[in-house]
């Protein structure tokens, strides 16, 4: 028997990434249902080759809902997720309102995948920030190997991270800029078109901004809490796909040679590292694939133990839908869900 899944947000761009990520991967969904705000009450979205009709969260009865692919913000999340556990569905949550709660698993599959057992304290699962997922992924298996000391992370984030309407404005100010139009800037705190903004959420009182501080929390929630992080998050004129610069510690050495050859056999990583011009990876290629990739690696000389490399992954993709339904799926794999169901 398959199972009700309800994506809530599902007009959004992480939303409407979900319902396609389900179809694609053939996930056992007996009924998948669309829910978003009054706004978009009866708004069409794709889900494979059918269309859903989206309805309205405040109106929907979760009682005979498994799971719940929430991407509709923190505010809405933290009013929501509870009412929806408590009425039986499992919630995986793409916001930040949950991923630092001890109670609740925040989760990376390929990393940290046996942690789900944990979403029953409070029937909700976390998925992590998108810079954090396609991070941890890369860092695992060179963690296993030469043990991570020390992350020194710059990254070169899209716009789509910031929502369907940031999209929008940084194709309005482009067009402006061609048109000699006034450029007026919302989402962004300035003009993103043909520039760089090293300020992504809010600044915290050490200097630092919320979403790096996310990167250092997340990264040792997640894989461990020994590892020192510190990180500059920047916000580039790209539609879709993350990239990041990763400067990597080890208590033990490790060659670039080496840690090539443990992350082209790594779950979820794909490395392409040729030295020669276009030999590496950016967000054009790896916007709508699923793999975390890898280029550049090499030693760092000026530490003892140290590599450099690039990373790059649809923030769609691995950094929340791809990553949430991938979370559903570790649930059903470890007989999670039915177990659930025989206990109700
Ligand atoms: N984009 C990324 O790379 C990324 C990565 C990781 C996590 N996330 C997180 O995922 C969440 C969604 O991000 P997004 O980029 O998809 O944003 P988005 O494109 O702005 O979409 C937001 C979605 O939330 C819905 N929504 C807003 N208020 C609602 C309400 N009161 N009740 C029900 N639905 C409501 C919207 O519905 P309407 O269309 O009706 O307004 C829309 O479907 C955020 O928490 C974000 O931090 C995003």
């Amino acid at each position: 028997m398959g199972y009700k899944v309800a994506v809530v947000g599902a007009t959004g761009n992480v939303g409407r990434e979900m319902l396609s990520v389900l179809a694609e991967r053939s996930f056992p969904a007996e009924e998948v249902v669309a829910l978003a705000s009054r706004r978009s009450l009866g708004s069409e979205v794709s889900y494979g080759d059918r269309t859903l009709k989206s309805k309205a969260l405040e109106h929907f009865d979760f009682s005979d809902t498994d799971i719940c692919l929430m991407s509709a913000g923190s505010a809405v999340s933290k009013e929501w997720s509870p009412k929806i556990a408590a009425a039986g569905a499992v919630v995986i949550d793409n916001s930040s309102c949950w991923r630092y709660d001890a109670d609740v698993p925040l989760i990376v599959p390929e990393v940290n995948g046996d942690a789900v057992a944990s979403f029953r304290k409070k029937g909700i699962i976390a998925n992590p920030n998108c810079s954090t997922a396609q991070l941890v992924v890369a860092l695992k298996p060179l963690h296993d190997r030469a043990k991570i000391t020390r992350v020194v992370v710059a990254t070169y984030q899209s716009v789509s991270g910031a929502g369907k309407e940031a999209m929008d404005e940084l194709f309005a100010q482009t067009k402006s800029v061609f048109t000699l139009d006034e450029i007026a800037a919302k989402k962004f705190p300035k003009r993103i078109a043909f520039n760089v903004i090293p300020h992504i959420d809010v600044f915290m009182e050490d200097g630092f901004t919320k979403e790096e501080w996310k990167m250092v929390a997340e990264t040792k929630k997640i894989l461990d809490p020994k590892i020192k992080v510190v990180a500059t998050c920047v916000r580039v004129p790209v539609f879709v796909g993350h990239s990041e610069a990763v400067n990597i510690e080890f208590e033990n050495p490790i060659s670039a040679d080496e840690a090539r050859e443990i992350l082209c056999t790594a779950p979820g990583c794909l490395v392409i590292d040729k030295r020669e011009a276009g030999g590496y990876a950016t967000p054009f290629e790896a916007a709508g694939e699923d793999a975390t990739y890898i280029s550049r690696v090499r030693e760092d000389p000026t530490v003892e133990n140290g590599l450099v490399l690039w990373c790059v992954s649809d923030n769609l993709r691995k950094g929340a839908a791809l990553n949430a339904v991938q979370i559903a799926e570790s649930l059903i794999n470890r007989d999670l869900l039915n177990a659930k169901r025989r206990a109700a």
